[in-house]
């Protein structure tokens, strides 16, 4: 048996293929009143990201640094999602089916991938266009292999990936179309179920390494009894979806902010998440950043864990900045 183990973390590559980069301005366009969609452009170009389009070359350059890890886990969200729908529409679908090669073809048979939000589909920021759909769902499982749900062993760790969408659906209900919600409870609960057949097996020994793309879905797996019991066997859950450090921050800063209903579903999704973000602590929740970070801190790169063959010695956890 090794010493240890390397697993290298990417999360958030947001790549855009010819079709979406086609679609510059997707966000602005969405959005109907006039201050509304003028605030938003300047939270996009000072804060958040001025390009969502233009960083393709991150993943090139994480993929020259990454160097042998053993294991490698893409923390979700592969395309830029500019119809809002997910991988069904046939631009970001593009988009993720060329990330998920290059990191297949660099790291052979070591790519453990997790579905992030926008692989499903997620309504526009204000706009209200779009959501999930279940096409999405079935492409990004038949062409794009994302499993619903895999684990690793090493050593005595076990890595475990979850779909954070699904098991947040009560709180993406808006977001879906309503001939579709019968399916997606289905397929819920299918998913519900084999998380919680994989914690009730779990010997005593082993730590876990959860890996959940969106934070919003971590009250949901405290539904599941063997999750309950078993949360001091989690080391660490690795999520993504809020981009940088300075969200995170601030994310904890709001625990327990009460649910905005007034201001559109994007308010209401993200209070609902920082309502119950008190478990977060339970689940030991660290963030790997997108690999461009914010627009603001330009704090972007990807992380890896080294987990050693003894558990006692606990898992070491490392950013590695990556220049724009
Ligand atoms: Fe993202």
């Amino acid at each position: 048996m090794p010493d240890s183990w390397t697993i290298a973390i990417v999360s958030d590559i947001h790549y855009a293929s010819p079709a979406e980069q086609a679609r510059r301005g997707y966000e602005e366009r969405a959005i109907h009143r006039l201050w509304l969609r003028m605030a938003v452009k300047a939270y996009r170009r000072y804060i958040w990201l001025r390009d969502p389009l233009a960083h393709n070359h991150l993943l090139d350059r994480f993929l020259d640094a990454a160097g042998t890890p053993d294991e490698v886990v893409a923390n979700g969200d592969y395309s830029c999602d500019s119809g809002f729908v997910g991988v069904s529409d046939d631009a970001a679908f593009a988009s993720a089916k060329t990330c998920l090669d290059k990191l297949r073809q660099r790291f052979p048979g070591r790519v453990n991938a997790v579905f992030g939000d926008h692989e499903l589909g997620k309504m526009s920021l204000f706009g209200g266009q779009g959501g999930l759909r279940l096409a999405s769902w079935h492409r990004a499982v038949s062409e794009l292999n994302l499993p619903s749900f895999w684990r690793r062993t090493l050593g005595r760790f076990e890595l475990m990936g979850v779909v954070s969408s699904l098991l947040a659906l009560p709180v993406f209900d808006p977001e879906i179309l309503p001939d579709e919600a019968v399916a997606w409870q289905t397929i819920r609960a299918r998913h519900m179920a084999e998380i919680g057949e994989a914690f009730a097996g779990l010997p005593a020994d082993r730590r876990i390494i959860l890996f959940c793309h969106d934070p919003t879905a971590l009250p949901f797996l405290l539904e599941l009894e063997p999750v309950r019991q078993k949360l001091s066997q989690i080391e660490l859950t690795m999520i993504g979806h809020l981009h940088t450090g300075l969200i995170f921050r601030l994310s904890r800063m709001l625990t327990g902010l009460p649910t905005l209903r007034f201001l559109g579903n994007s308010a209401r999704r993200m209070s609902t998440a920082l309502n119950q973000a008190r478990c977060w602590r339970q689940f030991n929740v660290r963030l790997c950043p997108s690999l461009a970070g914010s627009e603001l801190l330009k704090d972007g790169g990807y992380c890896t864990i080294t987990l050693p063959a003894d558990p006692e010695a606990g898992a070491g956890l490392r950013f590695h900045p990556l220049p724009r």
